[in-house]
């Protein structure tokens, strides 16, 4: 019964860091390994439904049975993730979406100058409120929240400015839980109640991430 939880569902995920190139060389990203976004695909899949897996640049294997799409900046995330968005019952945002890009990517390698080197960044698109403000096809829209202080009120701030119908709040300020972690902790939150899941592997987290979802599906 527990493999059938979400059979006929489609679900998109996206998982890892994005790349902001800075020179055909070097790139703004962050620490995500993908292992939290790869754990929801292999549950997703266990339960039953067929897996759309957007991924950023990482270095484990993608679940046999996920249709993966390979990306690396913010802007490829935004184009791939309103394709799929459209053609699935749930969307799942656990990438961590570099906030800003270079606002100019220098076609040639940068020299070295002078002792200080300014950069200009400008902001990248917000990829899960532009699914999550879909006006036709809208999937039910799914965030996370990493945070390292005020997870509550943060987390909840991001569902209701992003149009979110539920949020993953992880404290990332805690060692050995968050970024590129094999455990985490998690607070799922709706508009109206909210659920603590203890630190556990990301395995299993992420199974009842997806026992909670098929729920409201
Ligand atoms: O990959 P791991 O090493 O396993 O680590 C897992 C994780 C810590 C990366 C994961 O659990 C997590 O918290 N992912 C979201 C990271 C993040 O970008 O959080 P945020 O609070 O900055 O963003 C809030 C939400 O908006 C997220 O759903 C994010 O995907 C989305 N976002 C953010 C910025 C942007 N330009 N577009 C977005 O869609």
């Amino acid at each position: 019964a527990e493999k059938q939880l979400l059979a006929g569902k489609t679900i998109t995920i996206t998982a890892g860091p994005t790349r902001e190139a800075l020179d055909p060389v070097r790139f703004i990203s962050n620490h995500s390994s993908g292992k939290m976004g790869y754990a929801l695909a292999e549950a997703a899949l266990a339960l039953g439904a067929q897996v759309n897996l957007i991924s950023g640049p990482v270095n484990i294997a993608p679940p046999s049975g996920a249709n993966l799409t390979l990306i690396e900046s913010a802007e490829q995330l935004l184009q791939a993730s309103l394709n799929l968005a459209v053609q699935s019952d749930a969307f799942i945002g656990c990438a961590a979406v570099a906030d800003y890009r270079a606002a100019n990517v220098a076609e040639q390698k940068m020299k070295k100058q002078g002792d200080e080197l300014t950069l200009t960044l400008v902001k990248n698109p917000d990829v899960i409120a532009a699914v999550a403000n879909l006006k036709a096809q809208r999937p039910y829209t799914v965030g996370f929240a990493a945070e390292t202080q005020d997870l509550a009120n943060y987390a909840k701030g991001k569902l209701h400015s992003k149009n979110l119908d539920m949020i993953c709040a992880n404290d990332v300020s805690k060692t050995g839980l968050g970024f590129n972690s094999d455990h985490n902790a998690l607070t799922l939150f709706w508009q109206d109640s909210s659920l603590d899941l203890a630190i556990s592997s990301k395995t299993d987290l992420a199974l009842n991430v997806m026992k909670e979802l098929a729920q409201r599906l």
